[in-house]
């Protein structure tokens, strides 16, 4: 780890420790050390693949083999994707008080399966389903096979937001009103380039951080800006947070 990237990250723990009151807000950079592949860096799904042809509602009235066959094989490759000690490091936090939300743009739920409690899903999540008609709830194995919705016949689609469409309201206020109110915002493995989730930080009174591996652009907008692996950045965090007796 950059010997800067130490120092910003001790910084950044020591915030966190004195004030009890951190917000975390995290992108796909959180996941990929578990395997989970990313949007917009060279590995990402979005240099493969044109988002507005699969992640969009008119993808799921107009192009729906692509667009579950997109989704079925994200929910294939993430069945074998476990959290990471980074997941676990947060849960942590919020047990021993430090942390007070994980709002996440992440739909594979790996915050709640570490065992945190405090996690809004901004972008909704990829492990539950609905018919995009009607709306009623569905199985996983319906969505998998392809079957049509059992009240109306209609398409069936994970619970995700896709381009377009609006964020969960609660889900977006709640991140907001704590937001508003932390002393810090962390932020991990986003590369801020989706509306409205990427003006959250800004909205914060307290202090900013930010972890990434690869510049964002928006690294002058933040009090403390880590280059490095999210993973490695938050384990040095909680053994500077271990040492200091949390
Ligand atoms: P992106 O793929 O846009 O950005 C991920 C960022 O994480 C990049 O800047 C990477 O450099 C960084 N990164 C990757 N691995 C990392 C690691 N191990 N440690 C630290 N940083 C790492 O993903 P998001 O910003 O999350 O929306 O994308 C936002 C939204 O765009 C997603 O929620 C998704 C997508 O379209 C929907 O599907 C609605």
């Amino acid at each position: 780890m950059l010997s800067e990237t130490k120092e910003k990250a001790e910084l950044t723990a020591q915030i966190i420790a004195e004030q009890k009151n951190t917000v975390i807000l995290t992108g796909a950079g959180m996941s990929t050390e578990s395997g989970v592949p990313d949007f917009r860096s060279e590995s990402g799904w979005w240099r493969k693949i044109d988002p507005l042809t699969i992640a969009t509602a008119e993808a799921v009235e107009e192009n729906y083999t692509l667009f579950h066959e997109f989704y079925s094989n994200r929910l294939s490759a993430l069945s074998d994707c476990r959290p990471h000690e980074g997941h676990y490091c947060l849960e942590r936090w919020e047990k021993t008080g430090l942390v007070k939300l994980v709002a996440t743009q992440n739909v594979d739920g790996f915050h709640q399966e570490a065992g945190l409690v405090n996690v809004e899903e901004l972008h909704g999540s990829i492990q539950r389903f609905r018919c995009h008609n009607c709306g009623v709830e569905a199985a996983k194995e319906k969505f998998m096979k392809k079957s049509a919705c059992a009240s109306c016949g209609g398409k069936l689609r994970p619970n995700v937001v896709l381009f377009g469409e609006m964020l969960p309201e609660t889900a977006w206020k709640r991140s907001m009103e704590l937001v508003e109110k932390a002393e810090l915002v962390l932020v991990v493995g986003t590369s801020l380039q989706v509306y409205p989730v990427n003006q959250l930080p800004a909205l914060t009174r307290g202090k900013t951080a930010i972890i990434n591996r690869d510049e964002t652009f928006a690294e002058t907008d933040f009090d403390l800006a880590m280059k490095g692996s999210a993973k490695e950045v938050l384990l040095y965090m909680d053994n500077y947070l271990k040492n200091a007796g949390f």
